[in-house]
């Protein structure tokens, strides 16, 4: 499969009136997976990689609720490199993609929907062994 059909970048509705912007994301309808996890990034410091893994299990929406920071998607061949600055976009990653976010500006908070609650025997934090596992090894 495509690196493109693992990851997608997600508009979301804003709901927002004369009152400001509002944004609701509901597991299983705006975010394509059920909803185990959050957690959030933020006060990083810009010379900072964050991520630097893939996961056996978890999916991933990512969402830049303020400031801006990079992400690097990789299948172990093809490279893309995608830009957060929205809180009205979500980046969708699959499960067994390598990640790595950069970049951050001094005021960015990055928020984390996970598929599943933390286990941190399905990570692979090893880029070789990661490579290696794509290509059938
Ligand atoms: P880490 O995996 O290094 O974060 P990143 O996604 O930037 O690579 O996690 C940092 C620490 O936080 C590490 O001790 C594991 C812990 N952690 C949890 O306990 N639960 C979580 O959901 C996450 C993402 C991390």
């Amino acid at each position: 499969m495509a690196l493109k059909e693992k990851y997608a970048t997600i508009q979301f509705k804003n709901l927002g009136d004369g009152r400001g912007n509002l944004v609701a994301v509901e597991g299983g309808h705006d975010i394509p997976f059920d909803i185990q996890r959050v957690f959030y990034i933020f006060g990083t410091d810009n010379s900072v990689v964050r991520g630097q893994h893939a996961n056996k299990e978890s999916e991933f929406v990512l969402v830049c609720l303020a400031g801006q920071c990079k992400v690097r998607i990789t299948d172990g061949n093809d490279t893309d490199i995608v830009y957060l600055n929205s809180p009205s976009q979500g980046l969708y990653i699959n499960k067994m993609i390598w990640k790595d976010m950069f970049d951050f500006s001094e005021d960015s908070v990055l928020l984390v929907l996970a598929s599943t609650h933390y286990n941190a025997d399905e990570y692979i934090r090893d880029f070789d062994e990661y490579k290696n596992i794509m290509r059938g090894l």
